[in-house]
């Protein structure tokens, strides 16, 4: 069997993201379990806002395609998101909604999201931890036909949940990272 390729993808570039830190020790724990991780940084794909006069006029962006193809090249993918005003940020929907307008020959518009194993996860100061992002982003990710994995990670108190090195310090919050790279694993190899 090929070795089993995660995508992590943290919805924030600011510099010291608590969504970046986490996004990090998700992608250590891929690695720790024998995964193949690749995690990027949106920075490195650049969109417009989608306007639909733009895609008409100049197609979907080379970055939306590349980044496309980079998801279809992973079994599976985890996406790091902060909460903005209760909802996914918008340079989080923009990409998806950019992502979904790709379409490969042979391939059906959005198809990267069909048959492939998403997890989502959240970081924030607040006690919710951005839980209201992640219902968001799993009824976005839902309606892209990609299997969203039961489990999710809404990390509360994010500013108080690191130590000196970006790690997760307490146990708890270690576990449930723990039991979400396990589950992504679990149903991406079952989807290979
Ligand atoms: C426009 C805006 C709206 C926000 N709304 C929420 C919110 O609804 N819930 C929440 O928990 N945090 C909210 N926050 C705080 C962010 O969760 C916090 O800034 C977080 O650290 C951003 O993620 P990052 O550290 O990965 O950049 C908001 C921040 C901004 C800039």
């Amino acid at each position: 069997m090929p070795a089993l390729k995660i995508l992590v993808i943290p919805g924030s570039l600011r510099t010291g993201s608590l969504n970046a830190k986490l996004a990090a020790a998700a992608a250590y724990q891929f690695a720790h379990v024998g995964a193949e991780v690749t995690r990027i940084s949106l920075a490195d794909f650049p969109l417009p806002l989608y306007d639909g006069d733009l895609q008409s006029k100049s197609g979907v962006p080379k970055n939306a395609i590349n980044l496309k193809r980079m998801i279809g090249a992973h079994h599976g993918v985890l996406i790091v998101t902060p909460e903005y005003n209760a909802s996914v940020p918008p340079l989080v929907k923009n990409t998806i909604d950019w992502v979904t307008r790709v379409q490969d020959a042979h391939e059906t518009r959005g198809q990267v999201f069909r048959g492939r194993a998403f997890a989502i996860a959240a970081a924030s100061e607040s006690r919710l931890g951005g839980m209201r992002a992640l219902a968001a982003l799993r009824l976005i990710l839902s309606a892209c036909h990609a299997t969203v994995i039961p489990n999710q990670l809404a990390l509360s108190f994010a500013g108080q949940a690191y130590d000196d090195m970006d790690r997760l310090k307490h146990p708890p919050d270690i576990e449930a990272l723990g039991a979400l790279v396990r589950q992504l694993i679990d149903v991406s190899q079952r989807m290979m």
